[in-house]
């Protein structure tokens, strides 16, 4: 199959293969999603197949705007209104309890719940619009590969396995939505995946701590996001968490075994470390959020078979604002290892 690359203006077109059950891919602000008509059964297999994702790990279905919810969710978590009213469009996914039946059992996992998701690209929403249907939208990548966050990644990872991709540069956030479960209208909301709107703005927003749950889930649990169980993020070269203090000590480490190491770092630290490692993959600023934006590309350049590295060494943020979620994703990518001058 020829995966066509869509610019924003060719938006008619991409919509007509979606209607039909094919599968194109569409920007967002968090990174690029993998659309297929959500109604259509056979059009969502084909995703968890293009992917190789787990079947049991339910779909987000993607909406233009918040009346579509309401064609499969009529029991509303009492703080749904603040939340979408603030939050939507945006970065910030929402776990309904739906309708029976309302939804195809595959694009839920057989679950009695849903997530829902009305991402800030404009032509994204126009996309949706015009396939006059919701979009399921998993990440455009392979299952367990850093998220795609340039159409390049996408193309890279799926081209002759998917119809189109629609184009708009490099998504701004970089990190994947955060998922608030809002199922239960009995129970407060809970962070199941954290994102670039964060505990401290929900529990801002709500006057209430919102929990965080989803990094705290351990192998063997049955963990509330099901795809927070599975690898995730993992290039094929290992990555190692440096701390703040340790660099100096890696920079020994990575001479004295003669290893090709890739930095992975904000300007302070890649400079530092610029003429000891075979190469850096520099975020622009030293702050969470560049690092956020930068870490799914910089995982997959510096995983390119051709710089032949032996480990990747990353900068870590502190657990807080994005600094959650880039630890989130950066914690699963090196299996939680860190470096230590013993390695
Ligand atoms: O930013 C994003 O959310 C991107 C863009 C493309 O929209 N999409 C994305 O989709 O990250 P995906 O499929 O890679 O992640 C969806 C997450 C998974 O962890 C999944 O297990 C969880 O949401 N999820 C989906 N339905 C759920 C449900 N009913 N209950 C709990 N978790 C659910
Ligand atoms: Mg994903």
């Amino acid at each position: 199959m020829e995966t066509k690359v869509y610019q924003t203006d060719q938006l008619h077109e991409a919509a007509e293969k979606l209607k039909k059950g094919e599968l194109v891919a569409f920007p967002t602000e968090t990174v690029y999603g993998l659309g297929a008509n959500a109604l259509l059964p056979e059009a969502v297999k084909q995703v968890f197949a293009v992917k190789g994702r787990p079947s049991d790990n339910p779909l987000i279905v993607t909406v233009a705007d918040f009346t579509m919810v309401q064609d499969y969710v009529d029991n509303f978590h009492p703080l749904t209104k603040k939340i979408v009213e603030n939050y939507w469009p945006g970065p910030l996914t929402l776990i309904f309890t739906i309708k029976k039946n309302s939804l195809p059992s595959v694009v839920t996992g057989g679950l009695s719940t849903a997530a829902f998701r009305m991402p800030a690209n404009k032509k994204t929403r126009e996309l949706i619009k015009l396939a006059g249907v919701p979009l399921v939208g998993p990440s455009a990548n392979t299952s367990g590969k850093p998220s795609p966050t340039t159409s390049e990644h996408v193309y890279h990872d799926l081209k002759g396995k998917i119809a189109g991709i629609v184009d708009d540069g490099a998504a701004s956030i970089g990190l994947e939505s955060t998922v608030l479960d809002l199922s239960d209208s009995n129970k407060a909301p809970v962070i199941l995946r954290p994102g670039a709107i964060t505990q401290e703005d929900l529990s801002k927003l709500l006057g209430v701590t919102v929990a965080l749950d989803g990094h705290l889930i351990r192998e063997n649990e049955a963990p509330k996001a099901p795809g927070m169980k599975y690898k995730h993020y993992a290039p094929d070269t290992k990555v190692l968490l440096v701390k703040n203090n340790d660099w100096e000590k890696a920079k020994v480490w990575v001479k004295e075994n003669h290893l090709r190491a890739g930095v992975l770092a904000g300007p302070t630290i890649s400079e530092k470390m610029r003429y000891d490692t075979a190469c850096v993959f520099m975020y622009s600023k030293d702050t969470a959020e560049s690092a956020a934006k930068g870490l799914f590309a910089g995982l997959r350049a510096l995983d390119n078979k051709a710089l032949n590295l032996d480990v990747i060494l990353a900068e870590i943020y502190p657990e807080e604002g994005i600094g959650a979620a880039y630890m989130n994703r950066l914690k699963k990518s090196a299996s939680q290892h860190y470096f230590t001058p013993e390695n």
